[in-house]
C-alpha cells in the first residue's frame, strides 16, 4: 500500500514512515508499537532523540523479520570526527546489525567537520554498517563540499519542509543531483494545520487537513514520516493511499510558502 522511492544507491525505501523526534521514554514504545501494526514499515529515530532503545524494543517485540523494516537514524553533531563509535552505539541500542539509512544530522557552524563526517559515513556503507548514507539540514554549499571531496552523492537530504516553508530552491538543486528529499515537521508542527486553504481542501475532500498535507509531501516525491503519540492520528496519518490531490490543489499548496521555519536555520545552527 506504502509506494516506494528508489534512492540513488538503488535501494528502495517505504515513501511513508513513523518519527519519533520527541518522543519520551514513557511513550516510545507503544507509539512504535502502534505504528508497526497499523502497518509502517519505516522508522526515522536519531541518538539526540534519545530513543533508539526504545525503538528496537519495539521492533524486536513486533517479529516483523528485519528485512521488511526500514530503520533510519542519525550522527549527533559531536560525533562528526567519531561517526564508527556512534553508529556502533546507535546499533547497539536498536539491537541491529546495520541500519537502512545513516544520516549526519546536521552541518554544524563553525566546526567545518561535516566533510570528515560524511568520509566515515562512506566508509560505514563500505563495511555494511550503513546500507544507505545521506545527509539532513545540508544547505547547498554543505552538499556541495561533500560531493566535492568524495564524489559519493547523499541518498537523501532530509530538511524541514511543510507547505508554509517550501525551500523550492534547495529542493531543486538536491533533486537535480539525484538525491531524494525527506521532510522534517511536515505539518509545521502542526502550525500548518490550521491553514485556511488547508482546512478548506480538507472540507472539499472528506479528509483531515494533516491527511491533506501529508498527501501533498507524497505527491510532491517527499518521503515522509509523521510523529504522532495519539493512536488515531497514528492511523489517520497511514490512511493516505485512496485520494489524490489535483494539479490545482498541490499548486494551491504550494503557494502557501512564507519561509515559515519552526526549526533552526541551518546556516548558523551550531547546538552540539
Ligand atoms: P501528537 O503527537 O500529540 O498526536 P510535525 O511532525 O510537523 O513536527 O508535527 C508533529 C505534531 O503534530 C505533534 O504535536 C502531533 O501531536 C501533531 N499531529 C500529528 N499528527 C496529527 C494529526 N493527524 N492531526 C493533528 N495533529 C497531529
Amino acid at each position: 500500500q506504502v509506494p516506494n522511492v528508489t534512492l540513488n544507491d538503488g535501494r528502495e525505501i517505504p515513501q511513508l514512515g513513523f518519527g519519533v523526534y520527541q518522543v519520551s521514554t514513557d511513550d516510545i514504545v507503544p507509539a512504535v508499537s502502534k505504528a508497526l501494526e497499523v502497518g509502517y514499515r519505516h522508522i526515522d529515530t536519531a541518538a539526540i532523540y534519545g530513543n533508539e532503545e526504545g525503538v528496537g524494543q519495539a521492533i524486536a517485540e513486533s517479529g516483523i523479520p528485519r528485512e521488511d523494516l526500514w530503520i533510519t537514524t542519525k550522527l549527533w553533531n559531536n560525533r562528526h570526527d567519531d561517526a564508527r563509535a556512534a553508529l556502533e552505539e546507535s546499533l547497539g541500542k536498536l539491537g541491529l546489525d546495520a541500519v537502512d539509512l545513516y544520516l549526519i544530522h546536521w552541518p554544524v557552524a563553525g566546526q567545518n567537520l561535516h566533510v570528515q563526517a560524511w568520509e566515515s559515513l562512506v566508509e560505514l556503507q563500505k563495511a555494511g554498517l550503513a546500507r544507505s548514507i545521506g545527509v539532513s539540514n545540508f544547505t547547498e554549499d554543505h552538499l556541495n563540499d561533500v560531493i566535492d571531496a568524495t564524489d559519493v552523492i547523499p541518498a537523501v537530504n532530509q530538511i524541514e519542509v511543510h507547505p508554509t516553508l517550501t525551500v523550492e530552491h534547495l529542493i531543486k538543486y538536491s533533486t537535480d543531483r539525484g538525491i531524494k528529499i525527506e521532510s522534517w515537521s511536515p505539518l509545521g508542527q502542526s502550525a500548518d494545520l490550521e491553514n485556511p486553504t488547508i482546512t478548506e481542501l480538507a472540507k472539499t475532500l472528506g479528509r483531515t487537513p494533516a491527511q491533506v498535507i501529508l498527501r501533498w509531501h507524497v505527491q510532491k516525491g517527499y518521503i515522509v514520516f509523521p510523529k504522532s503519540t495519539t493512536p488515531s492520528r497514528i492511523e489517520e496519518n497511514f490512511d493516505i493511499f485512496d485520494f489524490e490531490l489535483s494539479a490545482d490543489d498541490l499548486s494551491a499548496i504550494d503557494a502557501l510558502n512564507a519561509d515559515n521555519r519552526v526549526g533552526p536555520d541551518p546556516a548558523t545552527f551550531d547546538l552540539r
